[in-house]
C-alpha cells in the first residue's frame, strides 16, 4: 500500500520529465485507427507513473550519447522510444509481436515528424535481430510471458550488443514472493481462490540471481535500483564486457 502511494507521488513529482506530450485527441485517434489494446494509450498517458520504464530510459540518456543506436524488444506502441527521440536520439528501433501496437507506434512517430525502425516480430523467436546496438532495452514485457526467463533475453540478444554496450532491463523482485496473493493474478484478488488465474508476473529474481545469469553471457551490472512499485521491481543496466 505504502509502495503504491510512493509511486503515485513520485509520478507527479517526475511528471514534467517523463511524460510524452502527445495530445489526448491524437492518442485516442491512434488507438481507434489501429485497434491497439487500451493499455497502450493508458501507458502513454501514465508513463511518469511507470518508473520501471522511465528510470532505465533516463539512465540511457546519461550513459550513451544521443548518436547511440538503441533497440527495444517488446516495445509496444513505442512510448519509451518516442521519449528517447524527444531527447535527441535518432537511431531508434523496436520490435513487438502485436501488429496493432507497431502500427500505433508508427502513427505516434508521425505525430512527432520522425521515424522509428519498427518490426512486427516474436522477440523470443525472432526473424530479425539487430546488430551491434549500443543499447538493447527490454522493459515490462518478458516477465509476463509464461515460460520466459531473463536467460532467454541474454541468450537471444546478448551478442546483438556491441562490446562495452549495454542491456537495460527490469525484473520483478523476489521480494514479491513474500507478499499476500502473489501467486494470483492481481485483477482477481476479490474472486474466490478457485476462480483466480495464475499471477501475470511469471518470474521474480534476487539481484544475485540476475548477476549470475547475466555473467554467463559476458555482462556485469553497471547500475541497479530497487523501485517502490507494486509489485516490487529492480531495474538494471548491464554492460557487455566480452
Ligand atoms: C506491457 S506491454 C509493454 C510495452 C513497452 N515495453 C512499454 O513498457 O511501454 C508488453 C508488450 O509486449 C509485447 N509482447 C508480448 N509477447 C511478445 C513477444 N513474444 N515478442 C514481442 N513482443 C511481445 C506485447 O504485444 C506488448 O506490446
Amino acid at each position: 500500500m505504502l509502495d503504491k502511494a510512493v509511486c503515485y507521488v513520485n509520478g507527479w513529482l517526475q511528471s514534467y520529465r517523463y511524460r510524452l506530450g502527445v495530445s489526448q485527441k491524437y492518442l485516442q485517434w491512434c488507438s481507434k485507427t489501429t485497434n491497439a489494446s487500451w493499455w497502450h494509450a493508458y501507458a502513454i498517458k501514465h508513463r511518469p507513473w511507470r518508473p520501471h520504464v522511465c528510470v532505465p530510459c533516463e539512465w540511457i540518456t546519461q550513459m550513451v550519447p544521443s548518436s547511440a543506436h538503441v533497440f527495444e524488444v517488446g516495445c509496444g506502441s513505442g512510448a519509451n522510444l518516442l521519449w528517447l527521440q524527444q531527447r535527441g536520439f535518432q537511431r531508434l528501433g523496436g520490435s513487438d509481436i502485436a501488429v496493432s501496437a507497431i502500427e500505433m507506434c508508427d502513427l505516434l512517430a508521425k505525430y512527432y515528424k520522425t521515424r522509428i525502425n519498427t518490426i512486427v516480430d516474436d522477440a523470443l523467436n525472432p526473424r530479425f535481430r539487430p546488430e551491434k546496438v549500443d543499447v538493447l532495452l527490454s522493459v515490462n514485457w518478458l516477465y509476463h510471458i509464461p515460460g520466459a526467463s531473463l536467460e532467454d533475453l541474454f541468450k537471444i540478444y546478448g551478442e546483438c550488443v556491441k562490446p562495452k554496450g549495454y542491456m537495460a532491463f527490469d525484473c520483478i523482485s523476489s521480494k514479491y514472493n513474500a507478499m499476500p496473493n502473489n501467486k494470483n493474478h492481481t485483477a482477481d484478488v476479490r474472486l474466490p481462490m478457485e476462480k483466480r488465474r495464475p499471477s501475470e508476473y511469471t518470474f521474480r529474481m534476487t539481484t544475485g540471481e540476475v548477476e549470475r545469469c547475466i555473467s554467463r553471457y559476458g555482462y556485469k551490472i553497471s547500475k541497479k535500483r530497487e523501485l517502490r512499485t507494486f509489485p516490487p521491481r529492480n531495474v538494471f543496466i548491464a554492460q557487455r564486457y566480452c
